[in-house]
């Protein structure tokens, strides 16, 4: 079963659904609208939140929807075998309507229904329940939900660090219920509570949804009572459902990423499977972005853009990928986006005149840079100045100041020679220089950048 397939079932399961018909509404943008405090909208809820609280939703309690989300706390995770920096989230909520009963019962049917659903096997579902603590009881009830259709063997009580769901200090939260799939070729069986933390740990088995019982408020980064109204919001994401459907043990060899991550393999002369997986995730972000508005700059969604262009120029140069990579590569997401993102495709040309700018702008930094950087490196092993093989401070310092080279990119590069950087002793130098520019004493110094 296509991605396609596996959106369009979803939305259709909850829309048609005999007790509760559930309203289908788009996915916001990835830039929130009216919350300057995130740069972006990183789970299907955020958007929903002043409905959560209380405000009534004009489509009504019952809503489903697909949201694009970005999380890039996550980005050194990338290129293992689940995470990216851009995933869909599919999601269904109750506004106050049904509780934990309807929301397990449907989230068990959707995934093991052979006509409705994805027809997932029974028998590789594990999941987990709230154990409670002094915010909230043990979640009995929703153990004994599960219990009426997976074994015993197969539900763990775990505490607040992973089955409590909120985001940032304040707004709704509540206790959650996730569920496991085992993708191990044999199947893993029963598993005591032990066995499946080691499974989740080696990812044998994949979380891929999550139901939250949003009925708690935080304030203050503090549980401080209930909301009026007890609510559901689910959330799974669209990349590890495909992977287990499709009986794949990571997201990059689903029909989401395949066709780059072929085209990548046929054509990388020097091919890496984890270069090649960041290369495509950072292209595929960038895509979304931009067609959400977003530009590379130096500030805020703009930066982080434009980092995720410069990191997959990188790993593309360490592929040796040839020339047109980015041209066809941002073709082959589209053709694959375009039918669920229709500005996507209303965007294409804008999309690839933007990423292929800042490439080709940053291939020059990167050519002139990675020559000194080299040139360094083995002038730092050559005088034998190597504290504990961390890069000199002065030439961490003359990279970024004179090479124009990111600080992250900095990191990364050493990172790959074998080498680490001081932040600590490059914040204080950066400190220091802009002192000195304060008080002008670093005239000539600009003078010399501007050449
Ligand atoms: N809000 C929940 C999550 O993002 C569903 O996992």
């Amino acid at each position: 079963m296509q991605s396609d397939e596996i959106r369009s079932r979803f939305l259709k399961f909850f829309e048609n659904n005999k007790r509760n018909k559930h309203k289908i509404i788009p996915s916001a943008s990835l830039v929130p609208e009216n919350d300057p405090s995130v740069l972006f909208n990183t789970a299907g809820m955020q958007p929903l939140v002043p409905y959560l609280l209380g405000e009534v939703h004009p489509a009504g309690k019952c809503l489903v929807n697909i949201q694009k989300c970005v999380r890039t706390q996550d980005i050194d995770e990338v290129g293992d075998n689940t995470h990216d920096t851009f995933f869909e989230m599919m999601g269904n909520w109750s506004l106050g309507d049904y509780f934990k009963e309807e929301a397990i019962k449907w989230s068990y049917e959707f995934l093991t229904s052979k006509d409705e659903g994805l027809g997932l096997d029974p028998k590789r579902l594990y999941v987990t329940v709230f154990e409670g603590d002094e915010n909230a009881p043990k979640d009995t009830e929703a153990f004994g939900i599960w219990k009426k259709y997976i074994s015993e063997n197969h539900i763990y009580y775990m505490d607040a660090k992973t089955n409590w769901w909120s985001v940032g200090d304040n707004g709704p939260c509540g206790p959650d219920t996730e569920m496991f799939y085992d993708i191990t070729a044999d199947g893993l069986g029963d598993l005591t509570k032990e066995e499946y933390i080691k499974a989740d740990s080696e990812q044998k088995v994949i979380e891929i949804w999550n139901d939250v019982f949003m009925e708690y408020e935080k304030r203050d980064g503090k549980v401080f009572g209930k909301l009026k109204q007890r609510n559901v919001d689910t959330g799974a994401g669209l990349e590890r459902v495909a992977m287990a459907v499709q009986g794949k043990n990571n997201i990059f060899d689903t029909d989401l990423f395949g066709a780059v991550m072929e085209f990548i393999k046929n054509t990388a002369k020097n091919y890496d499977e984890k270069n090649a997986r960041i290369a495509a995730d950072h292209i595929r972000t960038s895509i979304f972005l931009i067609s959400d508005g977003v530009l590379p700059s130096n500030k805020n969604q703009g930066y982080i853009l434009r980092r995720l262009i410069r990191r997959a120029v990188l790993k593309i140069n360490k592929l040796n990928l040839t020339s047109d990579f980015v041209k066809k590569s941002v073709e082959i997401f589209i053709e694959k986006y375009k039918n669920s993102y229709s500005n996507i495709l209303q965007n294409d040309k804008m999309i690839f005149d933007v990423i292929s700018t800042e490439e080709n702008k940053f291939k020059k930094t990167l050519e002139r840079g990675l020559k000194q950087f080299n040139n360094n490196i083995i002038e730092t092993y050559l005088n034998g100045v190597l504290t504990d093989k961390t890069l000199r401070p002065d030439i961490v310092f003359s990279l970024y100041t004179s090479d124009g080279f990111p600080i992250e990119l900095i990191t990364e590069i050493a990172k790959e020679n074998g080498l680490d950087v001081d932040l600590e002793v490059f914040k204080q130098d950066m400190e220091e220089h802009k002192k000195l520019s304060r008080t002008g004493a670093t005239g000539m110094f600009k003078g010399g950048l501007a050449n």
